[in-house]
């Protein structure tokens, strides 16, 4: 009860409802031969199905194996249980084509439209070491050393073939994302994910997050594309802003998550109502109206992001923030829209940073044991 199923349609981590952390990591490939690449692969898609079901990375375990050999397993998961972990797996638009548009691995005809670049967004502060990669894996679990686990033993198999190119450790899942989770908070002390989408919510995961087998290309279909974004939140500003200004700039109550313009949680925002004063109730630039679905022709994101706290500055200041993560069907239609709406006037602004992006291609499921991640690409 405690392991998600790692094989499927679909991979895991997705709609799984949201664990509590986070070990999410980018890497290069630093191989040119495609046979390598594909191997690894190979080996990480079987790592992955161990570990997802509580067992050691690889056969011998941590100390099952020769003396004389470093071991398959670095061992500090070797008592834990599961916890929920999933790995989810994301291809970047650099692993396709290298920075002078050479094909690196012969798929370079395969490249989705929709991994095109983000544009740049006003107020963007991005930083290279904190953006980009050629791959990533999504670790989640209900327990940190379960995950870390998982991201480190996968850069042990792949020493050689990939290396590190970042990654984040998050806490406290920022989304929830199927109905019968409760919506938690950010370090805001906003509770985010109300509106979100959800496991359950069926047709609506086809139209809004699959990709759909004539969107192409044809390999990506029943996967979706991740848009990661580190945003740090300049927290000691935000704690000194009154508590009418903190819920004008989301446009939702602090203490039960409702509109400005109703009772519950789940009530609908009414973007036409106005205040004795003629003003609009829910202001012209408040997130939710900029985020909100009618804004942007019907667009929806299925968010699963987690807190971060890096330690601190040096100059008495919290390194914390949100570590932004979001599944789509084509970020084109969805993340830059939504984004470029909220660059240009979101009040909350003032408070937030950009400063890491990138954005995955993760394919369907693995489906049976004789398959493995990105078979459908190679
Ligand atoms: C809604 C917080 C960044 C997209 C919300 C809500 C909160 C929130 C509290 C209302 C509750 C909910 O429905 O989840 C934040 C914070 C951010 C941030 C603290 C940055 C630190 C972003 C970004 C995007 C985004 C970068 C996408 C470009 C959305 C969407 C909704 C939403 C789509 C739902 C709107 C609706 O349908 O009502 N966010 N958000 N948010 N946010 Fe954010």
């Amino acid at each position: 009860a405690d392991a998600v199923a790692f094989r499927g349609a679909h991979q895991a981590g997705i709609v799984t409802a949201a664990q509590d952390r986070l070990h999410f990591a980018a890497f290069d490939v630093v191989t040119r031969d495609r046979d390598h690449l594909v191997a690894l692969l190979r080996q990480w898609t079987a790592a992955a199905a161990r570990m997802t079901a509580g067992q050691a990375a690889g056969g011998s375990g941590a100390v099952g194996g020769p003396a004389q050999a470093p071991p398959e397993d670095t061992g500090e998961a070797l008592d834990l249980p599961p916890a929920q972990l999933t790995l989810t797996v994301g291809f970047g638009a650099s692993l396709f084509r290298d920075a002078a548009g050479r094909d690196r691995f012969g798929i370079a005809a395969h490249l989705p439209p929709a991994l095109a670049p983000l544009p740049h967004f006003p107020g963007d502060q991005l930083r290279p070491e904190l953006s980009g990669g050629d791959l990533c894996v999504q670790a989640c679990a209900n327990d940190p050393q379960v995950a870390v686990h998982a991201i480190r033993n996968l850069a042990r198999i792949g020493f050689g073939t990939v290396s590190l190119r970042w990654s984040q450790l998050g806490f406290g899942r920022t989304s929830a994302t199927t109905r019968a989770q409760s919506t938690p908070r950010n370090l805001m002390g906003f509770k985010d994910g109300t509106a979100n989408l959800r496991a359950e919510d069926g047709a609506l995961l086809e139209e809004q997050l699959w990709v759909q087998p004539g969107d192409g290309p044809q390999w990506l279909a029943g996967g979706t594309y991740l848009v990661s974004r580190k945003i740090k939140m300049l927290v000691e500003t935000w704690d000194r802003t009154s508590l009418a200004e903190q819920e004008a700039i989301f446009g939702r109550t602090k203490g039960s998550g409702a509109p400005l313009t109703g009772r519950d949680e789940f009530d609908r925002p009414d973007f036409a109502a106005t205040g004795a004063d003629g003003r609009p109730v829910i202001a012209p630039e408040a997130h939710v109206r900029l985020a909100h679905p009618d804004q942007h022709g019907g667009a929806r994101m299925l968010r699963r992001g987690y807190h971060f706290v890096d330690g601190s500055d040096g100059l008495g200041r919290m390194d914390a923030g949100l570590f932004f993560l979001a599944f789509q069907r084509d970020p084109r239609r969805q993340f830059v829209p939504v984004q470029r709406a909220l660059a240009r006037s979101d009040v909350l602004n003032e408070y937030i940073r950009h400063v890491g992006s990138a954005v995955f291609a993760c394919p369907p499921g693995v489906r049976d044991a004789g398959d493995h991640w990105g078979r459908t690409l190679f």
